[in-house]
């Protein structure tokens, strides 16, 4: 995923400073060349060798090893960084680059570079919440610096407030996110992910395999592309992709009141939840106790149909479906195309092994409303989800949009 790019990694001297060794490896691990410059204070907290076996790289101290300056001096770093990531990054930091100092071989590299810098602040909370702090860090993002703001909890020196060093999956995240082209920008896309869960009795539920992964794929791939994503999801085990407007739902009808809720601020429905398509005519309130006959029967009810509702109500939006099938793949997708008036239709057999439910895979065919249809080979579902939101960048050039007013 981050093949081919350069990231510098700066660490300063914070009780986190292990927790950059975790950033650098799963920076290493998506295929980035890691370079990592450490403030003298940081080496009291972490030694450089554990940063150059994790990064494969020389690290980099002092501003004036005249060695390693004529190697690779701050200039070379700054020039080759595609993005500069300070973590943790101390409050002394910010109030240096705030203030134009240039001191040390990483205020100075930050001081050089035309790079985005993303800073990953972690301090003890009565710091953080200094206003002096506070003024330094509004300036910095006037200037276009960009933060991975601290969260709350237990911090080092036993206070308890905000001031913890954000996750590093967060902060990988932020920084994939300023690395990819932000050709989302602009858009608000909906997306449904997941099952729906139709309760029969307090223990009880019908629901289908769905693991949301699908979702969560094109919801965490349209936020790094500069989406605004809301995404209403039934009950998965995945966590939800930083940046996203979540809105939890249990039910079919829980979906769709979210779903049509947000439709009008929305300029792209992309509509991967699978929805239960019946649900129980009576949820008993305590449960359901085995009795003596053999056989029984669930009495149940049909589920409004979300997308359809959508196709009825929509203004414009752009609105992707998916049709998972086990046989007649084409004539099934293709019918519900029309009848739920879509844009596209991802289609996949679910009763392949790679293709559908649970796993990381898909194999999908896409079909599209002025008869054109395209095979996809086996991807993983991130390929896929890229792949499918050049698919609406490409329709959206052809399909305007119109937003309620005040809107
Ligand atoms: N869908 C929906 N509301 C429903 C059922 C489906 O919004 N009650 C949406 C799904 O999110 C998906 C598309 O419609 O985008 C197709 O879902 P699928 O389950 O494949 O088809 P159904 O319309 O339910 O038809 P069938 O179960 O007969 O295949």
């Amino acid at each position: 995923m981050l093949t081919g790019k350069q990231i510098v990694i700066g660490v300063t001297g914070g009780i986190a400073a292990y927790r950059a060794a975790e950033l650098v490896r799963l920076f290493v691990k998506a295929g980035a060349q890691v370079h990592v410059v450490m403030t003298s204070a940081a080496t009291e907290f972490v030694t450089p060798l554990t940063f150059q076996t994790l990064s494969g790289n020389p690290v980099h101290i002092d501003l004036f090893n005249l060695i390693s300056e004529r190697e690779i001096g701050h200039i070379t770093l700054a020039d080759r960084a595609d993005v500069i990531v300070v973590a943790p990054c101390t409050a002394n930091l910010v109030g240096k680059i705030a203030s134009g100092l240039a001191d040390n071989l990483l205020t100075t590299t930050i001081m050089a570079t035309r790079a985005p810098v993303l800073l990953v602040p972690a301090m003890n909370s009565n710091m953080w919440d200094n206003p002096i702090y506070q003024s330094n860090q509004a300036r910095l993002v006037e200037w276009g610096y960009h933060f991975v703001e601290p969260v709350s909890g237990l911090l080092a020196c036993g206070w308890q407030g905000k001031g913890k060093m954000a996750e590093p999956e967060d902060v990988f995240e932020e920084t994939v996110r300023l690395l990819a082209p932000a050709d989302l920008a602009g858009e608000t896309i909906l997306m449904t992910a997941g099952p729906t869960r139709e309760e029969l009795d307090p223990v009880r539920y019908l629901s289908n395999y769905s693991s949301g992964k699908m979702g969560y794929a094109l919801a965490r791939a349209a936020r790094r592309r500069g989406a605004r994503v809301i995404l209403v999801s039934g009950p998965t085990c995945l966590e939800p992709p930083g940046g996203v407007t979540f809105i939890k739902v249990t039910s079919a009808e829980q979906m769709r009141k979210a779903v049509l809720e947000n439709l009008s601020q929305c300029s792209v429905v992309i509509k991967a939840a699978a929805v239960a398509d019946y649900r129980p005519a009576e949820r008993a309130m305590r449960k359901i106790k085995k009795g003596k006959q053999e056989q029984m029967q669930l009495n149940l009810v049909k589920n409004p149909d979300i997308l359809a509702e959508i196709g009825k109500a929509k203004k414009g939006q752009l609105v992707v479906g998916f049709a998972a099938e086990t046989h007649d793949l084409e004539a099934h997708a293709l019918r519900k195309l029309e009848s739920k008036d879509l844009d596209l239709i991802v289609a996949n057999d679910v009763s392949r092994p790679q293709a559908g439910f649970e796993v990381d895979t898909n194999l999908v065919r896409l079909y599209y409303r002025n008869g054109e249809s395209e095979q996809w080979p086996l991807m993983n579902k991130f390929e896929v989800a890229d792949r499918l939101l050049d698919c609406v960048i490409r329709l959206r050039c052809s399909t305007p949009v119109q937003r309620e007013e005040g809107q």
